[in-house]
Formats: structure tokens, sequence, C-alpha cells
């Protein structure tokens, strides 16, 4: 057995109302003049509007600014010029709020303030990861759970591809879990950043990596995802349905510290290369991932089936699959997630372009099975 990494280490406040609490937490971190990063979308919601009124009702010579630039798939001067505002106003902590986006781009600012020439292209040669400024992540989507995560992922400037930086030192030193910042998320958005979540789970479960923990709570996020998801997408008000979906990504994103697999390696060029949104992206490749690994590899679903609540326990491996992959399919079809690639602008000319970097993805590399190039073409040709 290899050895493995175990680590649920972040804080976290959960609840309505438990933005209400951050103000009184912020001294604890030596947090007393935050930056605020988001984007120029969050900013305008309801859900900025509630931390605005929180910092600003502290009083106590206390201070804060925002940053509002970053872009929807962040890119390298997100990361510049938020760390050229932390310095500005002499900031001592980062707050990043929104989706995934400005939770990534607060955490790898803090880097950047602390080595104002790091070549983004070659962060992995950073040797010294200590000293960061403390980092509080509060999600306005329930989908990526970036906000527990220790990696932020940007596009370079020289390249135009993805970097993942990736380090414990990245992860927040607190986590507001609020569900009333969530109720803005209109439906379709609210079942694409679900269906992120979702795919976290089970691939992550699926992952051959040794991690125990990671595949007890990956089975409990399938769980709440399947129950809550289509109560928040019918009702965007109903606490208790966001609430079990914000844990379920916080949980999705601390499972997939063991990994994922062929269906983020399918959506994630679907994103760069057609632009796609990278959980409908996941939505639409999930059932024939799923339909891959089985053929592969039966039985690997009987307990995710389980955990959907459906009836897989007397049923032979392949059927238990067969059961599983169809409930799932149907789930994803009854929250408008059943469309082709086509009808959103992925052509038969881009899969050469698909292929080579699914192939260049890392998270197939970890996938319960191992895929092939011509098994990505077989995919994509499908989906489209
Ligand atoms: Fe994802």
């Amino acid at each position: 057995m290899s050895l493995t990494t175990f680590s649920f280490p972040t804080p976290t406040i959960f609840g309505p109302g438990a933005i209400s609490q951050l103000v009184s937490r912020l001294p604890g971190l030596g947090l007393m003049r935050p930056l605020i990063v988001t984007d120029a979308g969050v900013a305008a919601t309801d859900a900025f509007a509630q931390l605005a009124k929180v910092m600003g009702g502290t009083g106590q010579g206390k201070d804060w600014f925002v940053f509002s630039g970053v872009h929807p798939n962040p890119i390298e001067d997100d990361v510049r010029e938020a760390a050229n505002a932390y310095r500005q106003h002499k900031c001592d902590g980062v707050i990043a709020i929104g989706g995934g986006s400005p939770l990534d781009v607060g955490k790898a600012a803090r880097l950047a303030v602390k080595r104002p020439a790091l070549d983004f292209a070659r962060f992995y040669e950073e040797t010294d990861w200590s000293g960061l400024a403390p980092f509080v992540a509060i999600p306005t989507t329930a989908g990526t759970g970036s906000e527990v995560g220790r990696s932020s992922v940007v596009t370079l400037k020289s390249t135009h591809r993805k970097a993942v930086l990736f380090h414990p030192e990245l992860l927040a030193k607190l986590v507001i879990l609020d569900p009333q910042l969530t109720v803005g998320l209109p439906p379709h958005l609210t079942a694409a950043t679900g269906a992120d979540a979702l795919t976290h789970c089970i691939e992550s479960f699926t992952c051959p990596v040794f991690h125990p923990m990671c595949d007890g709570i990956a089975l409990e996020g399938i769980r709440l995802i399947v129950e809550a998801l289509p109560r928040a997408c019918r009702n965007g008000t109903d606490l208790d349905a966001r609430g079990r979906m914000l844990a379920a990504a916080a949980i999705g994103a601390v499972a997939f510290q063991k990994d994922l697999g062929v269906v983020h390696s399918l959506a994630h060029p679907l994103s760069s290369i057609c632009g796609m949104h990278h959980g409908l992206a996941n939505a639409l490749c999930l059932p024939a991932g799923m339909k891959f690994c089985a053929s592969r590899k039966p039985g690997i679903y009987r307990r995710v089936g389980i955990a959907c609540g459906i009836d897989v326990m007397r049923s032979s491996e392949p059927e238990a699959d067969q059961l599983t992959i169809h409930f799932i399919t149907d789930f994803l079809a009854r929250l408008g997630l059943n469309t082709r690639l086509r009808d959103h602008g992925v052509k038969p000319e881009h899969v050469d372009a698909l292929v080579a970097q699914a192939v260049d993805d890392p998270c197939h590399k970890t996938n319960v099975v191992p895929v092939q190039a011509q098994d990505f073409v077989d995919l994509y040709l499908q989906l489209l």
C-alpha cells in the first residue's frame, strides 16, 4: 500500500446568518485591513451587500478595500492586480467572496504579494510557502468547493494554458458557508454548479487512491445532492436545501483531494476551448464517463447507487452500475442538464483539439480505469 496524506483542516462556520460571525473572527486571524476580492457580477449582488453591511458596521478603526476585477476564467493579471491593490491599501489579509474564480484569485494573490516577481508558469519552483497573508473564503455558489481547496487555477499570459497552483498554505484560515448568500443564484446555475459538486463526489469516490475518510464523505455528499439539489432549483429561497448544497460542495472538494477522473478531463477542454460552464460540461459528460468506467470495471457504482437511495443490494455488479447510471442520467435530465455538446457550440472540428487537451489533463491519470486518446475521441463523438 502506498503512502497517502489525510487532511481535513479548514475551520468552517455554517448556517443561515453565518456571515454575521465574520467580523468578530477577523482579529483572531490577524486580519484588520482586509482586501475583499470578488468579480463585478458578485459585487452587484445582495450577497456582497450582506458582506459590506457586516464589514461596514464594525467601526473601531478597522478598514477594508475591494478588488472586483476578477474574470470568469481568472487570468494571471487578475492575481497581480489584486496583489497591487493589496499593497496599495496596505492590507494585512484577503477575504474572497463569490464563485470559484474570485476564491482562486484571492488565494493566489497572497503568493503574489509575498513574491511580486513570481513567474506563475514556474510557481512549482517556489520553495518557501510560509508567511502567506491570512485568507477567508465566502462562497456564493455551491459547486466548486474552492473554499476548502488547496489549489488555485489561473490562465497564464505566456501560453494561455491553465496553471494549477497547489499547496496546503493556500488553504483558507476560515470558511463562511451561509446559505442566505446563495439564494440569488438562478436555477440553471444552481443546477450546473450542483452537478459539478456531484461529479466531484462520484469521481473522487471511484478514484483508486486509498482514502477511506474521503470515500465516506463523498457518499454523504452524493446523498445530500440527490436530496437537496432539485429543491434548491425549484425554490431558490429554500435555505435548508441551499445549506445542504453548500455542505455538499465543500464535501466534494475535500473528497477530491483523492483526485478526480475521466469526466473532469473531458470537461476541462470544453471550457478552455469552447467556453462552456464547468459544471454544465461535467453534467453533460458524467453519464457517458460513468458508462465508460463501468464497462471496464463492473460494480464500481453499487455504493454510489446506495447513496442515491436506489435498491441495488441484490443486483449483479453490471445491473447495479446500470441502475445507478440510469438514476444519475435521469436526475440530471430532470434538472435540464441533458443537452448535447453541439447545443453549446461544440463542433466536430473541435474534437482533435479537445482530445489533445484531455489527454494532457491530469485528472484522468487517477481515473478508476486507464483512459487512452481513442477513448476521448469516442466519448466526445458520442456526446456531440
Ligand atoms: Fe469540478
